[in-house]
């Protein structure tokens, strides 16, 4: 064990290692030249039956090899051209690096005394991005895993505030107030489910979210928004929180955040800005006035392993007043002190849901000091505009329905051919398309559901994928709809067949 530890003794191991699975990592690149390999769940589990934890394999080539088999082989590859489905972003290298010294050193970012420069470059980071925002300058905001988190930080500080403000109640101090099931959120039909997840595990459940009907454009609907809230006040019940979307998963949608912020404010709810995915807009030159009515939010979150193409995780969530953040402090004598923190030392888990926390800001500092923001926000225009091109395409095909004209870089459609068969066929047919590209893995691509139909969407966030790579997509996603229909077809003229022999045999 002592051999392998990493430190000053053992560097020409580490070194030596390094430059093994640099070695793979090329080969395997090069090797790869889809997104996946189509392998099916149960096919992949034979291969984990035969391995013993309890026994160690003698060296690490051998330890190399059996994790390019059980995880390299089968990886799904984000950097590939052809990978559209969810929204993960191929990485900048220079993050990659930066996550190797940060894991190298260990780093963890909870405590000054165990991070030092950490600490300033993830203050840093926030201080930024608040400015970028326009939050004010008694803004403030946290490191976290990921948007999911980050939502729940937002539930939860909005939870407290209007306990306190309703009920004069500390739910810190003495846990939910009598009256809590009169707090609702408000978010549009479209949203992230980490909103329904927040609300169940702060203990206030599904119900209490209040699904806003959106526009044509998926964004939204002020007007039912005004009404949802007023019908709130005159129930008695309590408007906890709006949370807008800037990015929707699906559409890429984003509310109009100023009237939202008007409407929260009115009624004294929480304005929360959901733009795990929209954030990258930040940094674009010519599409931050996507975002205009941001600065207005409560609170914000903004996933950098989204739209920034930072490594998973890279992810933060900010408030416009600090003080909100206290809802998560707790001083212990061990780690973080109050003496501390009255001394001005700046202890992070004082703002943090987490204690041990991995140093993540080190990604984008690094993507930032070199790539620089510029470089990556044009990285997203571009896939925006891809994003259009996509569209023009699929629009001009006749047996392509077009959902949305993206607002971002996502592009919701089905395959509807001309003569088309019933719509339980055409749902079949699109689920089948789905499935058969997985399995193929040439092509990965993500699907969704509107109003109980099933369609396929496109997530652009790769600045190599180009508009031969989605005709090419196109043709096969065309190629697997008329097999299965063409199949669907001669099996049901087949049963017809043989029904009339059958009446004609009774
Ligand atoms: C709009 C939106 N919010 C929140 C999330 C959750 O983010 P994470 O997966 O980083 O927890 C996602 C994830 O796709 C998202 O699209």
């Amino acid at each position: 064990m002592v051999s392998s530890l990493f430190n000053d003794k053992n560097l020409a191991l580490f070194q030596m290692g390094i430059k093994k699975v640099v070695e793979l990592l090329s080969t395997n690149m090069k090797d790869n030249q889809q997104p996946f390999s189509g392998i099916l769940p149960h096919e992949l589990a034979v291969s984990f039956q035969g391995v013993d934890l309890d026994k160690p394999l003698d060296n690490l080539d051998d330890a190399l090899t059996e994790i390019s088999d059980l995880y390299l082989k089968d990886a799904v590859y984000f950097h590939q051209p052809k990978y559209l489905a969810h929204l993960n972003c191929p990485i900048t290298y220079q993050a990659i690096l930066a996550d190797l010294l940060a894991t190298s050193i260990n780093t963890a970012v909870e405590t000054w005394d165990q991070s030092g420069g950490a600490t300033f470059i993830e203050q840093s980071l926030i201080d930024w991005t608040v400015a970028k925002i326009g939050l004010g300058d008694a803004a403030d905001g946290v490191f976290t895993s990921g948007g999911t988190q980050s939502n729940l930080m937002a539930m939860l500080l909005a939870r407290d505030y209007q306990c306190q403000q309703y009920f004069g109640s500390s739910n810190k101090q003495q846990g939910l107030a009598k009256d809590f099931h009169r707090l609702k959120i408000f978010t549009s039909q479209v949203s992230h489910f980490s909103i329904q997840k927040a609300a169940a595990i702060l203990g206030l459940g599904y119900d209490a979210v209040v699904s806003v009907p959106c526009d044509p454009y998926f964004r939204m609907d002020a007007v039912k928004l005004a009404q949802a809230l007023e019908y709130c006040h005159q129930a008695g019940d309590i408007p906890m929180a709006v949370v807008a979307t800037a990015g929707t998963t699906d559409f890429g949608s984003i509310d109009p955040l100023g009237c939202i912020a008007g409407l929260a404010k009115q009624y004294g709810a929480w304005f929360h800005v959901d733009a795990a995915y929209g954030g990258g807009l930040l940094i674009t030159p010519h599409y931050h006035h996507k975002l205009a009515g941001i600065e207005q939010a409560d609170s914000v979150t903004i996933d950098y392993h989204k739209s920034f193409f930072q490594p998973v995780s890279c992810s933060a969530f900010f408030v416009k007043q600090k003080k909100h953040l206290s809802v998560v402090t707790y001083h212990a004598e061990y780690l973080n002190p109050l003496s501390q923190q009255q001394a001005g030392v700046p202890d992070l888990c004082n703002k943090s849901i987490q204690t041990t926390r991995r140093f993540d800001a080190l990604k984008l500092w690094l993507s930032l000091r070199t790539v620089g923001a510029n470089s990556l926000g044009l990285a997203l225009e571009q896939v925006m505009h891809l994003a259009q091109q996509a569209y023009s395409l699929l629009s001009s095909d006749s047996e392509i329905e077009v959902v949305h004209f993206p607002q971002l870089s996502t592009l919701v459609f089905r395959y509807l051919p001309k003569n088309n068969p019933n719509l339980k066929l055409v749902d079949e047919t699109n689920r089948f398309i789905r499935t058969q590209l997985s399995r193929q893995g040439q092509a990965l691509i993500a699907a969704t559901k509107i109003e109980g139909h099933q369609y396929l969407k496109f997530t652009f966030l790769n600045c190599t994928t180009q508009i031969k790579d989605v005709q090419q997509v196109l043709m096969l996603i065309k190629q697997y709809g008329e097999q299965f229909l063409n199949q669907a077809l001669s099996s049901q003229l087949q049963g017809s067949a043989i029904a009339a022999l059958e009446i004609e045999h009774a």
